[in-house]
């Protein structure tokens, strides 16, 4: 049987194996997923070792992203601009291609939100791994502007500088945001320690649409945050979730998954619903 994993440390409640055998159940794959988390200094011998003994493909999460992207033959284009790899696949010719599906899953989960990207005015919160991810395929989606406000403001211009060739995309720092946005995407890692990011509330309104890359049973601290100051539209990173797991699939197996129910029923199995 084919094998799949996820490489991460920590990842024993990771929801790819749920997701994984959701995805194979009922696009009839024959496919087994598993966890892998090697220490942290050992990832590229485990990775060597998974893919020796037959392994066809794997997930990588935190923290070994960006290492991944250093030990794959080749980069996909999204990986190499999102500079981390979240996917690997072995090719028939025995290479090992690393792709990064993380922004694509993103957009997908926000189109199947409703949400309007074209045009928009999106605010992009943190300058880390997770926006780097982002922003590509944000960009392709022609936004009218797209800033990246960063609590080290110099990161964000960095990474805007970085990204600019792509599309109208700045740096401001938090205190000099000002109305009116359209999409506020919240990539930091805030939400972890139960932090917000030092956003004011008057950038929130009721037709802005908020949201939270992170997830959980209940809702993130950013986005109780948003609610509170009137925001109507708020979404969480579980959709993202599945649906960067159905594009990493579809990588592997060349058949694109539905990704409606398998939300359904991982909302179910976290207590969401
Ligand atoms: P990831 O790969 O998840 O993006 P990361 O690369 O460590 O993780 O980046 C975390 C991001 O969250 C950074 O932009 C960080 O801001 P700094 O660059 O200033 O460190 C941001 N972040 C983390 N905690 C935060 C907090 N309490 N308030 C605001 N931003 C925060």
């Amino acid at each position: 049987m084919d094998r799949y994993l996820v490489f991460g440390h920590p990842v024993r409640h990771s929801k790819s194996p749920f997701i994984h055998t959701l995805f194979a159940r009922q696009t009839q794959q024959e496919l087994e997923y598993g966890l892998a988390e090697p220490a942290v200094d050992e990832f590229a011998q485990a990775l060597r070792t998974f893919f020796d003994q037959g392994g066809k493909g794997c997930n990588v999460t935190v923290p070994f992203k960006e290492q991944a992207f250093t030990l794959v033959d080749r980069l996909s284009p999204r990986a190499k601009r999102a500079g981390a790899v979240n996917t690997i696949k072995l090719t028939d010719d025995g290479v090992l291609l690393g792709d990064n599906t993380d922004g694509a899953g993103l957009v997908a989960d926000l189109k199947s939100h409703g949400v309007t990207l074209a045009d928009s005015r999106i605010l992009l919160l943190g300058a880390g791994g997770a926006a780097r991810g982002a922003l590509a395929p944000l960009l392709a989606e022609l936004p009218s502007e797209l800033v990246i406000a960063n609590r080290t403001h110099t990161k964000a211009q960095q990474l805007a500088a970085e990204f600019h060739d792509l599309g109208p995309v700045t740096a401001q720092a938090y205190e000099q945001l000002a109305v009116p946005f359209d999409l506020v995407i919240n990539s930091t890692s805030a939400s972890l320690q139960g932090e917000l990011p030092p956003l004011a509330p008057a950038l929130i309104h009721t037709d802005i649409a908020i949201y939270d890359m992170m997830y959980g049973a209940s809702d993130t601290a950013f986005i109780s945050w948003a609610k509170q100051h009137g925001a109507r539209q708020t979404m969480d990173g579980l959709g993202m979730l599945v649906e960067q797991a159905a594009e990493a699939f579809t990588v592997w197996r060349g058949i694109r998954p539905g990704t409606k129910q398998v939300l359904r029923e991982l909302k179910r199995n976290l207590g969401v619903i």
